[in-house]
């Protein structure tokens, strides 16, 4: 027997008014991700047969964000029932089973997807089943209303709930598996006579009981995974959820983060194995760094590579564009952007570095610049390796320095450097011995009278 297989229906066409943003709820981020996007990751990896993702009119971010999944539009958003009805089209010739979502709820996960079409399938072969948690604050959540043997009888939404059924602490998470057969005939039955005059999903349940078919619950043991975002508060409780399960799993990999709460990792952070993190550095989305490295405390790190064995930090900066090779040195209060470090070069303080090549084993001096925008465009500076930049050097690009090249402290480089020479453009020092002591004997000098006058006139 084959097994029936499984479309997914992503609701996100609310207007997420509690945001009070204009920007689509679901395209809020949590660790770098928009909500809706680490939802369509998990349903990847789940395997869902098809895909439909319900959006608001207007919502073209939103379409793009899910591409290349369908997307149904519901004009305008009557309720979460009223959108699942919006997919219809879109699930049409589609006989299995049908799990809905919330595009507000970022941490769920694969296993729970699985457990509740596990339980859809199960023998007793309930028409809906639905994903049920005990939050520490029931707060808005519908309530699940259970008879005897966990038979789901009803889902009440808070609004709508008598004070008796408030007390109760199972609530619905949102997530339901839906037999595709019967999903539709439980639709069209919903109406919106309700404290907010909405198409409610949550009536299907006591509908489907109605018609004596079964409707079960699925509970999950982790609050935080079903978590729905409503509001800039709730988004901070995800974000804090994520992050602590991201840590973890870094950890488990073989990270060492010495403070992992003052860690900021985004979902697609990779770190290899004996990387040590100091407190207080966060990383945004497309960072991978390889065995052995070394962030120190106070690092900013975005869309970077860094190979093994390099020490950044303490306070390093690296954007997007940023490939640092082995073992290669960026310290304090250095800016590395679109830039290849190969392989132990060093730039250890005060650094700008745009748009650049360090050659390998090349040395940066501190306080060196790459002058790569001219206030329109911007070009590259390509330095060779084993080339020493002297400190206080701005290079002007575009501008070559040739292989093992040396340029004189406080240079300003404009012109290409051929490999091996000393290039140097600072005025040529000049000396005049004993040339302070008169100084400060004239001025000296002028100061008493001045003092004398002032005497006079007073
Ligand atoms: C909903 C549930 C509630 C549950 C909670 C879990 C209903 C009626 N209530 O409440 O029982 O405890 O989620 O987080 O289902 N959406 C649409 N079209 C609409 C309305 C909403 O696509 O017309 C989408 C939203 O974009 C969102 C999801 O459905 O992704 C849930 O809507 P939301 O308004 O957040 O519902 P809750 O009040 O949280
Ligand atoms: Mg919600």
């Amino acid at each position: 027997m084959t097994m029936p297989k499984t479309a997914a229906v992503v609701l996100a066409a609310g207007l997420g008014t509690r945001m009070k943003s204009t920007l689509p709820k679901v395209l809020h981020p949590v660790a770098g991700r928009s909500m809706i996007g680490h939802l369509m990751d998990r349903l990847a990896a789940f395997g869902a047969a098809r895909t439909v993702v319900v959006v608001g009119p207007g919502m073209a971010q939103v379409a793009d964000a899910v591409a290349p999944a369908r997307t149904a539009v519901q004009d305008p958003p009557l309720g979460t029932g009223h959108a699942v009805m919006a997919a219809r089209e879109a699930l049409k010739g589609f006989s299995g089973d049908v799990l809905v979502l919330f595009g507000d709820t970022p941490l769920l996960t694969v296993e729970t997807m699985q457990r509740m079409v596990d339980a859809r399938r199960a023998k007793a072969d309930p028409a809906v089943v639905v994903l049920g948690f005990r939050p520490d604050d029931p707060a808005e959540y519908g309530r699940l209303v259970t008879g005897r043997k966990g038979v789901l009888n009803a889902i009440v939404e808070h609004r709508d709930a008598t004070a008796a059924q408030r007390k109760i602490g199972l609530c619905n998470a949102g997530i339901m598996a839906i037999d595709g057969k019967r999903l539709f005939a439980l639709l069209d039955a919903v109406g919106n006579d309700n404290a907010k005059g909405e198409y409610y999903l949550t009536d299907i349940v006591a509908i489907a009981r109605k018609k004596g078919w079964g409707a079960v619950v699925v509970e999950t043991e982790d609050p935080d995974e079903v978590m729905g975002v409503n509001s800039r508060a709730d988004l901070a409780r995800a974000e804090a959820a994520m992050q602590d399960r991201l840590r973890a799993a870094a950890m488990a990999n073989g990270a060492t983060l010495v403070d992992p709460g003052a860690v900021w990792l985004s979902w697609d952070t990779a770190l290899g194995r004996d990387v040590v993190v100091g407190p207080n550095v966060w990383f945004g989305p497309g960072v991978t760094i390889g065995d052995g490295v070394e962030i120190r405390a106070f690092c900013h790190i975005e869309g970077a590579t860094i190979a093994r064995g390099a020490l950044v930090g303490p306070f390093a900066r690296l954007r997007p564009g940023a490939n640092l090779g082995r073992d290669v040195h960026v310290g304090n209060f250095v800016e590395v952007k679109e830039a290849t470090l190969e392989d132990g070069a060093k730039a250890n303080h005060l650094s700008y570095i745009g748009d650049s090549r360090v050659g390998a084993g090349a040395n940066i001096g501190a306080g060196t610049i790459t002058c790569n925008y001219d206030g329109f465009f911007k070009s590259r500076t390509d330095i060779g390796a084993g080339a020493f930049i002297g400190s206080n050097t701005a290079l002007v690009a575009p501008v070559k320095v040739g292989d093992r090249a040396i340029i004189g402290a406080g240079s300003v480089i404009a012109k290409d450097v051929a490999a091996d020479a000393l290039a140097v453009t600072r005025a040529p020092q000049e000396e005049r011995a004993g040339w302070a002591i008169k100084y400060r004997t004239r001025k000296r000098a002028e100061k008493d009278a001045a003092k004398g006058r002032a005497k006079k006139a007073g």
